[in-house]
């Protein structure tokens, strides 16, 4: 992490908005279909600052940000994802070429879906380089950090490098707005006050009804979330 964003963090507010510190870049991005696979393309752009509140409750009229509307809807914001670590949560995929570890946080991104399978039955077959190199891309590429490939040899987990930022997503496929893509080990801070554990990779929950709070469960595809960007 560069120097000048060692500071960042978001804090989530009790029934509340997501409160981001730090200058952490702000952009939209929108999940593509690419052959069997998907990609992001550029959204539109958002202002940028040094602070900004982030809607959590899904019925902000100004979106991605919080203009108040949560305090006006009753909003219950309980966090009841797990603390636990990710290695103490994920189950272990072993492959002959790359093991894998899973903890079950989907966001339906389908970053793990590519033209010669899924990131599983890639890990089955990675005694062939060509599919042990895309198990690896598919498992850095989940948004969520369900995925990590493991290395055989060293037992080191395989991430991609990001500097801290975060993505507001849109999935036209699907006809919905997705979560928000929190990239680059920023420190995430519980509303009693205990930071979660942090990671490179994680989706937090943006309409408001993820079963899972903070994080993304999906369920704005289930619920059919549109913001109004
Ligand atoms: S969290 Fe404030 S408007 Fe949604």
């Amino acid at each position: 992490m560069s120097k000048d964003k060692t500071d960042c963090k978001i804090k989530i507010i009790e029934n509340g908005p997501y409160i981001v510190t730090g200058n952490i870049p702000l952009q939209e991005k929108i999940i593509v279909k690419k052959g069997k696979g998907y990609e992001y393309k550029d959204g539109q752009e958002l202002p940028q600052a040094e602070e900004y509140h982030l809607c959590r409750c899904g019925k902000s009229k100004n979106p991605p940000f919080c203009d108040g509307t949560h305090s006006t809807i009753n909003f219950k914001g309980t966090e009841t994802a797990s603390r636990d670590k990710y290695e103490d949560r994920a189950d272990i995929f072993e492959g002959p070429g790359i093991d894998l570890l899973d903890d079950g946080r989907c966001a339906f991104a389908r970053f793990c879906h590519s033209d010669k399978g899924n990131t599983w039955k890639l890990v089955e077959n990675s005694d062939r380089p060509e599919y042990r190199e895309k198990a690896i891309q598919t498992a850095c590429d989940c948004p969520t950090g369900r995925l990590t490939a493991i290395d055989k040899e060293t037992g080191e987990a395989i991430e991609p490098f990001y500097e801290p930022c975060i993505d507001i997503i849109q999935d036209p496929e699907e006809g919905v707005s997705a979560g928000i893509f929190v990239k680059g080990n920023i420190p995430i801070e519980a509303a009693d006050g205990e930071l979660y554990e942090i990671r490179n990779r994680v989706a937090l929950c943006r309409c408001g009804k993820s079963y899972d709070k903070p994080f993304c469960d999906a369920t704005h595809v289930l619920i059919g979330f549109l913001d109004e960007l």
